[in-house]
């Protein structure tokens, strides 16, 4: 707590002890007992994790000695510097970034009005400088203390959240509890980082719950890292541990620029451009029934160990990750056949389409993967709006003005092939493999649809049926229909991947698309 003595007439020395003073109680946290119990339940305290997160020495902390000014609720002896927020501005791997980290210790890091200024502050530095901001949340949500002051206080944060939305990136991490209108900030921010065990994201605790829907959770089944990275997608990353987050945080921030007027960092490549893997020309079987994993496939094109993906856990039949292509950072967007056959349903409209938007607004080319065989019928995806969801890949690819070129690994059937980067959509250049099989519907459907009457007519239905299915396949099931209408540039050996998408790559960098001068168009959200 603060008991500063300010004497009448000082010394120089006087003046630095006394800064020297205010300063150590700065550092001090929350105090010892405070501190310790932190680590008690494996948690860093806000100190020792910004030290993990910035390069030696690069801190700088602004406002350590702000303090809140509330005299009622016993609040005038419960005075800390810093008001349970430490924030500033410092380096990560030489790039500067603004940080804003709450400590627990001090009154559970609970969120007031002098946070919010200081909070608000460093989001305004990090817009103006056109630098990344990092947040590490750990609090009980609004200072109670504070009433209307601290609540109101949460839109001041949102605001500029919004106003950096496109312009910086923002990551939240949650290294804590984040409840009650705190959990919007870091759903209004580009990425949402996650600790197993020790954080939880909620609106209303497992309490209210329980007494307003009779449902027994605890926090964690209700609002922990699993729930949120694997079901709710509230979070595109799910740590192990806090160490384990902030490093994740480092790697993230290396694939995006400082800003949206700035490219990502290119780093020197030692794999080479021209390497070609035999194995990729007998990854995908003749027989569709069999499965191959497309993160094999995508491990074999990008330059080695460059693969981040985003959103690992939650709607698995898409991958999303970022990589780098001789150096270059780009996105990844692939259907994975290995769940539920790549199919595209509600939950990987969304998260597709959101890491679509997040590539275009900071200039990542877009690379897509399509083994997917549509839609998933039912009318469960329909009565939950699987048009509206879906429409969200089509909109987005349309928008992206960012390079983007797509591979036809396998199927590309019906609205899969016209919604994932097709030509007709703005794909700038379309490769497929010669396994691919490019139709309007599958086999099956087709057959019924076109034959059916013949099919039940005849003497053996189910050979009849048959030969059908295959006739349509014969004719169909290739990419070289495509190809021939110019639905495909080019129709590629498996293993020349990653030397074809070197080269489009460094045509396509200088790439400008036209823009339209409008307010905004309305996303299918
Ligand atoms: C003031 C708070 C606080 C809060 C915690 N503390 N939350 N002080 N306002 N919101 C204080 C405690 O009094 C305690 O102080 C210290 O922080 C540590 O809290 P503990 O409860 O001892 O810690 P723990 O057992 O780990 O429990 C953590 C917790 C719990 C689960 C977060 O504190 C809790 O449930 N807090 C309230 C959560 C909540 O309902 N928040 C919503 C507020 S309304 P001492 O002095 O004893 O160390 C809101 C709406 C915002 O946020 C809407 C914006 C749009």
């Amino acid at each position: 707590m603060t008991d500063t003595v300010r004497p009448e007439q000082s010394s120089a020395d006087d003046h630095l002890s006394i800064l020297r003073d205010m300063r150590e109680k700065a550092l001090q946290g929350g105090g010892q007992k405070r501190v310790e119990a932190q680590h008690a339940k494996g948690k860093m305290t806000a100190r020792e994790r910004l030290s993990v997160l910035l390069d030696e020495g690069s801190f700088q902390e602004l406002g350590a000695l702000a303090t809140h000014s509330l005299s009622d609720f016993g609040m005038a002896d419960k005075r800390f510097p810093g008001d349970g927020v430490i924030t500033g501005f410092g380096k990560i791997n030489g790039r500067r970034v603004a940080v804003y980290a709450q400590d627990f210790t001090v009154l559970g890091g609970s969120f007031s009005q002098v946070q919010a200024q200081k909070i608000n502050k460093i989001q305004d530095l990090a817009l103006e400088s056109g630098i990344p901001i990092v947040g590490l949340n750990d609090s009980g949500g609004a200072r109670v203390q504070e009433g209307v002051r601290s609540l109101a206080a949460y839109g001041e944060v949102f605001q500029r959240n919004v106003a950096s939305s496109g312009v910086i990136p923002q990551v939240s991490l949650i290294m804590g509890p984040c409840a009650g209108g705190a959990v919007y900030s870091p759903a209004l921010t580009d990425f949402t980082i996650m600790v197993d065990q020790t954080s939880n994201m909620f609106l209303t605790g497992p309490e209210i719950v329980a007494s307003v829907t009779g449902e027994e959770v605890t926090a964690d089944e209700l609002g922990g890292a699993a729930v949120h990275a694997g079901r709710s997608g509230v979070a595109q990353f799910e740590a192990k541990s806090e160490v384990e987050a902030l490093e994740l945080t480092k790697l993230l921030l290396s694939y995006l620029p400082a800003n949206t007027s700035e490219d990502a960092p290119i780093l020197i490549s030692d794999d080479n451009p021209d390497r070609m893997d035999e194995a990729l020309n007998t990854i995908v079987s003749e027989d569709e029934r069999k499965g191959y994993d497309m993160r094999t496939v995508l491990d074999q094109i990008f330059d080695a160990d460059s693969i981040l993906e985003v959103h690992q856990a939650f709607a698995p039949n898409a991958i999303c990750a970022f990589a780098r292509l001789d150096g270059r950072p780009v996105g990844i967007v692939a259907n994975q056949p290995l769940v539920m056959s790549g199919v595209l349903d509600i939950d990987s409209s969304d998260k597709i389409s959101r890491f679509i938007r997040i590539c275009d607004v900071y200039s990542i080319p877009v690379i897509t993967f399509v083994d997917c065989p549509g839609y998933l019928p039912g009318v469960e995806q329909e009565y939950n709006g699987v048009i509206r969801h879906g429409a969200k890949i089509i909109y987005a690819y349309c928008q992206a003005t960012v390079p983007k070129i797509s591979v036809v690994t396998r199927k590309a059937i019906g609205g899969s092939y016209v919604a994932l980067s097709s030509k007709q959509m703005g794909s700038d250049v379309a490769f497929a493999w010669p396994t691919a099989q490019i139709a309007v519907m599958g086999s099956e459907g087709a057959a019924r649809l076109l034959h059916g009457k013949q099919i039940r007519e005849s003497e053996d239905p189910a050979a009849t049926e048959a030969a059908f299915i295959a006739d349509y396949r014969e004719r169909f099931f290739n990419p070289y229909r495509a190809a021939d209408l110019g639905q495909i540039d080019e129709v590629i050996e498996p293993k020349e991947t990653r030397p074809r998408l070197v080269r489009a790559l460094e045509v396509l960098q200088t790439k400008v698309a036209p823009t339209v001068a409008k307010k905004h168009g309305l996303f299918p959200v």
